[in-house]
């Protein structure tokens, strides 16, 4: 393989870039974020390296989620602090769940970019570029709007500071009474036929917390300070080029704009220039791997991006979809297992589970995207492997994007808070409600 460079990648066929009309000010804008501090330190990257490597033995759990795509828009104190807290309290209920530490990994503070299918829109007669996420273009359908504009770049890395500044602020902080189950919103527990099941978990949540109190007489937020991580999709690539850099004393280059970045699954072709630049970089990084993978493929990625077996380095994010799974997720262990290497598996029961409702809106039935969990954990259990995570799209506000859960959302109902500009997301009820139903399966041994 020829010499990496954190520019290396533009020597290959880079997929889903941005045409910018002027190069003097995409240097100008690439030039001025490689000048300013990183978000994240290669020490809190290699530590959640370490984690995931305790993920991948079973011995930790994975749990990463917020939106699709971050908008600037949604760069405000509400929006921050209600993603956190969803991500808190799901965690904690995974705890309970799994027996095992809980890593929480937002889809945060740098979401700001997305795959298209298509490179043009068009509106009758009127062709322009897709919107491509707030990092690239605005969504108003104008040619000044579509047209991408280096300038974002910056404007993006700008909102990811203020993100990540005040999630850690708001981490120091304590953020005391999430620990509590009696400052949640649990009201749908009462909707669902489970309620008693659920009840019984948050009865031992809150059990459990006043017993650690009891005995350590300090407030659980004091003893257990809520480690958070951020991740995004290192789609454009000259935002990540610009954070790529390396620090004393250590070797090798980091991303250091988030702590942990994936490749979409659009863009892992081993030939291409996604997989080129996360191949030089010393993060923890995941791999989407959806229903047109082939066995030659993955051992392929995994030759390029994961050659040493470094615990920690490598998390496969699988989204088959509900009707897939079962035929291609013992495809992929095998493949793994063929290469002797270790991974972290980890399922996005989200991005294979999209349909479009007779009205024309995205949606996600809950039971399908629970559907997919479930057959997972059987899988992984049935031929001695780990699920080491699960990768959710969600968001801590009362949206109406995905169907079902105890409230029993209909397709009619979509249209009351329906805001996600791409994919639907569970709403707070229903992140609630999944991570307890999870919690359930992996109590009884799935
Ligand atoms: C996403 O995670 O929002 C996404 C685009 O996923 P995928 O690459 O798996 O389609
Ligand atoms: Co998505």
């Amino acid at each position: 393989m020829s010499e990496w460079s954190p520019d290396s990648w533009q020597r290959k066929v880079a997929l889903q870039q941005p045409v910018y009309p002027d190069p003097a000010k995409v240097a100008a804008a690439v030039g001025q974020l490689a000048a300013f501090p990183p978000l994240v330190t290669s020490w809190e990257v290699e530590s959640l390296k370490r984690q995931l490597a305790a993920c991948a033995r079973g011995e930790a759990f994975l749990l990463q989620g917020g939106d699709c795509a971050e908008t600037f828009d949604s760069c405000n104190a509400d929006e921050i602090t209600s993603k956190l807290k969803i991500l808190l309290q799901m965690s904690l209920v995974l705890v309970h769940g799994t027996r095992r530490k809980v890593v929480r990994v937002g889809r945060i503070a740098g979401q700001y970019a997305k795959p298209r299918s298509a490179d043009e829109e068009h509106q009758g007669d009127v062709a322009l570029p897709s919107y491509r996420g707030d990092l690239v273009n605005r969504t108003p359908f104008t040619r000044e709007d579509r047209t991408p504009d280096p300038e974002l770049l910056l404007r993006g890395y700008e909102r990811a500071a203020l993100t990540i500044n005040f999630i850690r602020a708001l981490i120091d902080g304590g953020f005391a009474d999430l620990h509590h189950p009696e400052y949640w919103d649990l009201d749908f527990v009462g909707h669902s036929p489970m309620h008693k099941e659920y009840e019984r978990i948050v009865e031992s949540i809150r059990d459990s917390m006043e017993f650690m109190e009891n005995v350590l007489d300090a407030p659980a937020s004091s003893t257990t300070r809520a480690e958070f991580y951020t991740s995004h999709e290192g789609l454009a690539l000259l935002y990540e080029q610009a954070q790529t850099q390396q620090v004393p004393r250590r070797e090798g280059f980091y991303n250091l704009s988030t702590h942990f970045p994936w490749i979409g699954m659009r863009t892992a072709d081993p030939e291409g220039a996604h997989v080129e630049y996360f191949r030089g970089i010393r993060n923890p990084i995941g791999i989407k791997l959806g229903p047109g993978f082939t066995p030659d493929h993955l051992t392929r990625l995994l030759d390029i991006l994961h050659p040493d077996d470094e615990p920690g380095r490598m998390t496969l994010i699988c989204r088959f979809g509900a009707a897939h799974v079962d035929e291609l997720l013992p495809m992929a262990i095998d493949t793994v297992r063929a290469t002797g290497k270790t991974v972290n598996w980890t399922v996005d029961p989200m991005h294979g589970n999209t349909e479009t409702t007779t009205g024309g809106l995205k949606t996600r039935r809950f039971d399908t995207i629970l559907e997919e969990v479930d057959k997972t954990f059987k899988i992984h259990h049935a031929v001695g492997s780990e699920l080491g995570g699960i990768h959710f799209e969600l968001t801590g506000d009362n949206v109406t994007e995905c169907t079902g859960g105890a409230r029993g959302l209909s397709d009619a109902d979509l249209e009351d808070a329906y805001r996600s500009t791409v994919d639907p997301r569970l709403n707070y009820e229903q992140s609630m409600e999944m991570a307890m139903l999870v919690a359930h399966q992996l109590r009884n041994g799935a």
